[in-house]
């Protein structure tokens, strides 16, 4: 299904995060898990900026979502920085909490948080730390296992149920922002989570 994004604000601080009008899908996890590219192959557009260089995102970036065909913005994505990326130079994430932890505690509109996990690279405490933050605040979230094209099919199948255990998930979802692989699915899931009524066919 075709949509168009539009971007609405880089938010450095939580007074400038947009109105809470529409149901918003967070894009959260650690530095250069490919919260971005998950984001871009959604909208089959580059709109968030990525980078091999962890710490690309730094602000909250909001972008709305229109169906195309339907006259207004359905849905808001937010593009959050990564965590967890010890490298990262104080003066880039001394600000972080200030306006991360207020989106993550507060955002009355949050309807899904999309996790996504390197799938090549072992689970890590901070990982395991947002899904459990997000489990026990109640949010609903998809843990995805991203740059999936980078494993053969055995491999594949190995780290699946690896993130499964290590999450304790029923589901985690395969994902590539290079191949496109698993895409349908979790826009299945976003509209699922958002309440909007998609057809099946569309
Ligand atoms: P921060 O904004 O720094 O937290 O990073 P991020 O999580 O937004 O990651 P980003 O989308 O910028 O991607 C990080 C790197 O991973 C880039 O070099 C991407 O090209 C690469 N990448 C992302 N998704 C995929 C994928 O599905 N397959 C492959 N092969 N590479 C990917
Ligand atoms: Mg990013």
């Amino acid at each position: 299904m075709k949509v168009h994004s539009k971007f609405v604000i880089s938010a450095a601080d939580a007074a400038q995060f947009p109105p809470p009008a529409l149901p918003e899908i967070a894009f959260l996890g650690r530095s250069n898990v490919g919260k971005s590219s998950v984001l871009n192959s959604l909208v089959g557009e580059r709109i968030a900026r990525t980078s091999s260089t962890p710490g690309r995102t730094r602000t909250i970036n909001f972008f709305e979502i229109r169906r195309a065909g339907k006259p207004r913005a359905e849905l808001m994505f937010a593009d959050l920085p990564g965590y967890g990326y010890a490298k990262l130079p104080r003066s880039v994430t001394a600000d972080w909490p200030r306006f991360i932890e207020p989106y993550m505690h507060e955002r009355p509109v949050l309807a899904l948080g999309v996790a996504p996990v390197d799938s090549k690279v072992p689970t890590q405490a901070s990982d395991l730390q947002l899904v459990a933050w997000l489990r026990n605040a109640g949010r609903p979230y998809v843990v995805i296992a991203t740059k999936i094209d980078r494993l053969s099919g055995n491999e594949r199948t190995v780290a699946l149920k690896r993130l499964s255990a290590d999450f304790q998930v029923d589901r985690v979802l395969p994902y590539s922002a290079k191949t496109g692989a698993g895409r349908d699915d979790l826009w299945r899931a976003i509209w699922d989570a958002a309440a909007i009524v998609v057809p099946q066919s569309a």
